[in-house]
């Protein structure tokens, strides 16, 4: 009876206790790794022609750090974004996502570790068009099996805290560019993962959407969690601490410099 439902849990990539009652994130200067890849080749084949998009990228990232990737546009920054969101697996090499190996986990498993420790934040925001702020930000909740009053508070709170509490009703199509993507990183926090990562969050942005939305990020950071972030501009990835440049599928640099 004990185990009788944990196939199924999984299946629906449940982690109630986790998400139900999230352990607070706190700021501390660890230096244990949460990204690890190791010679990550990633080839993409389309009928006859493959593309090397990532050339063994080995790469270690600290909890609490905040990395910015930067690279020309076909460099390979989305598929290194998405394998070390485990929407997608590499060719070959390993990724350790805080020491759990993720580079061979089939698709069930892969969704209940992004569901567990990632929030995603994108360029296009990703919302549901047809569904409040609100219950856009529930959703990640109710992947995880969270009952529909924590939920729907939680997901009130996140809203709140990116300063949306007076938008909780409206649908995307109702907002503003840079409230959309504040819905989003409402999203993105209310699992209370320990890991965002963010793929071009601001480049539909105007400066000051943009500013907002940095000076978030900023605040995740500043609780604890591990920040990466692609982009093209040189003022978003100046809040960053470190600045990995990629350029044909290869890391050409990576400089750790001040930051904030
Ligand atoms: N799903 C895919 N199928 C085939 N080729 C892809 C796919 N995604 C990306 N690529 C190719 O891989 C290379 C890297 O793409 P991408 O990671 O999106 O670069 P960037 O985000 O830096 O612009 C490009 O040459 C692109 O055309
Ligand atoms: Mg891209």
């Amino acid at each position: 009876m004990v185990g009788a439902g944990r196939p199924a849990a999984a299946a629906a990539g449940l982690a109630v206790a986790r998400v139900a009652s999230p352990a607070p994130v706190l700021a501390q200067t660890s230096t244990s790794p949460v990204i690890e890849l190791d010679v990550v080749r990633k080839i993409y084949q389309t009928g006859e022609i493959a593309v090397e998009a990532l050339r063994g990228v080995s790469l270690t990232i600290n909890e609490g750090e905040y990395v910015a990737i930067m690279g020309p546009s076909g460099s390979g920054k989305s598929t290194l974004m998405h394998i070390i969101g485990c929407l997608d697996v590499p060719t070959s090499g390993r990724y350790e996502l805080a020491g759990e190996d993720v580079s061979e986990m089939d698709e069930i498993d892969l969704a209940e570790v992004r569901n567990r420790r990632i929030g995603f934040v994108f360029q296009q925001f990703n919302l549901l068009s047809s569904m409040s702020a609100l219950r856009n930000v529930e959703v990640p909740l109710s992947y995880a099996g969270v009952p529909r009053e924590i939920r729907r508070r939680r997901a009130t709170e996140a809203l709140s805290r990116v300063g949306l509490g007076d938008r909780v009703q409206h649908r995307p199509g109702e907002l503003s560019g840079g409230q959309q993507q504040r819905v989003a990183v409402a999203r993105a926090l209310v699992t209370d993962p320990a890991l965002v990562l963010a793929d071009e969050p601001t480049g539909n942005l105007d400066s000051v959407a943009t500013a907002e939305v940095l000076r978030l990020f900023d605040e995740l950071h500043d609780q604890g969690r591990t920040v990466v972030l692609i982009t093209h501009e040189a003022e978003v990835a100046e809040r960053a601490a470190r600045v990995i440049r990629i350029r044909d599928g290869e890391i050409a640099t990576n400089d750790i410099r001040g930051g904030r």
